[in-house]
């Protein structure tokens, strides 16, 4: 049973998957492309909103510290994905190296936390964004309905319109094509970008250098009664739980680490890229750079501005500029801000769908979901079936739980990504690798040892939520998955080839 639960899928059979005409994506995607749909992703609700609650209740100006340690823990599991996505330039990401270098059931477990990533996130940065739209439209005096806005926060029975009606529409976008969404997100990649650079520039004008004292403000207890929202760290060695001072900055990283997410989902894209070995090192590498250098400024900016207790948590950004009197640059911030997350919601639906393929063409979901549209060449059924979902999903559910939730799940897919990576040199030492990480085995056992500390700073509560998503899996896997994976039946295929000519020499 063990040999089937780690049966590794050849690197060589999984490119040679993709080039199956019924199920083979576009190849159309450059290095260029590649950046501009990391920005496009990364950029987001992590430095438009989670800012803000992280300096109030975590970390203080020092949130600036918390997004260049999770940008540390990002750039080291990046360096691993590099090298990952140059072998084996297939859709789906950490979950196709995991099959490749792992085996089976880790490419299970990889894969469906990926899709507990990408459609929660998805559906974070819809509610996010639906927030902006109903604060650009109490501007010019249009009030959502309260049954209808956000569910932070909200009480009763409700359902947040915006946010679902975004997703169905993206959901229509990607099915329609790659080469269409692509082109959308160059524009609003634009268009975001102006607006970082705007708050860094017009905001280092209104700093009030006293705002930055204390700049790592001092350890104080938490409230009685939050344990299981505590850190799992602080619990497990029996710290008094608390929030600010140096373990602040590292709870507030587990936080903002939501910010980074997607440079990731540019590897999902491999399949679709005209020289995956040169073009996705790049492309990864290159957007993640970009993004950590904004989020710093930008975080050093708001700060400033404004006194961390009195950031706003919902739009903190604009709500800087409006403490400050600037209420003009608040309102663009805000709409670009609403333009802005829409892409990233569409890369982070997008990436969810390939892993979805990838795993219905690998036969460990039901094969039919892998089929593309015969006029558009794209995985509509997953598409249609998992946009469905998250609008749902979207519409119902809080995001603040959500976002740890993901935070979590990726940084597993991480600590799998980087065992994978000294995994694969040891099995297949001869496979060509265009991007070769660093320092291997150091590099990679550090950035396992810095994904596990970031996922000790989430709490307990988010630790229990991620068992719970994980044993469903399992279940899945063992009652469909195991039994229907296409490398097992290629298996027993391969047995029965061999005993064809067999019988015909007896006719
Ligand atoms: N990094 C993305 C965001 O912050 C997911 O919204």
């Amino acid at each position: 049973m063990s040999s089937t639960l780690f049966r590794t899928k050849k690197v060589e059979q999984s490119i040679l998957d993709t080039e199956e005409p019924e199920h083979a994506l576009k190849k159309s995607l450059s290095a260029l492309d590649l950046t501009v749909f990391g920005v496009g992703v990364i950029i987001g609700t992590g430095i438009f909103v989670l800012t803000g609650a992280a300096a109030k209740t975590h970390a203080g100006p020092a949130v600036a510290l918390a997004f260049v340690v999770a940008g540390v823990v990002c750039a080291l599991a990046a360096l691993c994905y590099a090298e990952f996505a140059s072998t084996v330039p297939v859709a789906g990401s950490a979950y196709t190296f995991s099959y490749a270098s792992l085996g089976e059931l880790p490419a299970w477990i990889i894969g469906w936390d990926l899709v507990l990533e990408f459609a929660l996130g998805t559906a974070v940065v819809a509610v996010g964004w639906s927030g902006y739209v109903a604060s650009l439209m109490d501007n010019v005096g249009w009030h959502m309905p309260e049954a209808l806005g956000t569910r932070e926060g909200a009480e009763g029975f409700g359902f947040d319109i915006l946010a679902a009606a975004l997703v169905l529409v993206l959901t229509v976008i990607l099915v329609l094509g790659m080469k269409l969404s692509a082109r959308v997100t160059s524009l609003v990649v634009a268009i975001k970008v102006t607006v970082v650079l705007v708050v860094i520039i017009a905001g280092a004008f209104f700093i009030t250098a006293d705002n930055y004292k204390p700049f790592i403000p001092e350890a104080k207890p938490q409230e009685a009664g939050r344990s299981l929202e505590s850190p799992l760290i602080q619990l497990m060695f029996g710290w008094a739980p608390s929030d600010f001072g140096v373990m602040g900055i590292f709870t507030a990283a587990s936080v903002v680490f939501f910010a980074f997410i997607g440079f990731d989902v540019v590897a999902t894209a491999a399949e679709e890229t005209r020289n995956p070995q040169r073009d996705m090192p790049r492309g990864i590498l290159g957007s993640l750079f970009i993004c950590t250098a904004l989020y710093v400024l930008v975080s050093i900016v708001v700060t400033g501005m404004q006194h961390y207790s009195r950031l706003s948590v919902d739009a903190p950004l604009a709500d800087a500029f409006k403490a400050t009197g600037h209420p003009w640059y608040a309102g663009f911030i805000s709409f670009g801000a609403a333009v802005g997350l829409t892409t990233v919601c569409m890369i982070l639906l997008l990436g969810q769908t390939r892993v979805f393929f990838a795993m219905s063409r690998d036969g460990l979901l039901p094969r039919f979901f892998s089929r593309v549209h015969p006029r558009f060449r794209t995985p509509h059924r997953p598409t249609i079936l998992l946009g469905v979902l998250i609008a749902i999903l979207a519409g119902f559910t809080p995001l603040q739980e959500l976002a740890a939730l993901v935070n979590i799940g990726t940084l597993f897919a991480f600590v799998v990504v980087a065992l994978g990576v000294i995994i694969l040199r040891r099995t297949r030492p001869d496979l060509h690798r265009a991007f070769r990480t660093p320092w291997v085995p150091v590099l990679p056992i550090v950035s396992v040892l810095a994904s596990l500390w970031l996922m000790l700073n989430l709490s307990a509560e988010t630790w229990v939520r991620f068992a719970i998503w994980m044993a469903i899996g399992f279940v899945v896997y063992f009652i469909y998955g195991r039994s229907h994976s296409r490398l097992g039946r290629h298996e027993e295929t391969t047995l029965a080839e061999v005993m064809k000519p067999a019988r015909g020499d007896e006719e």
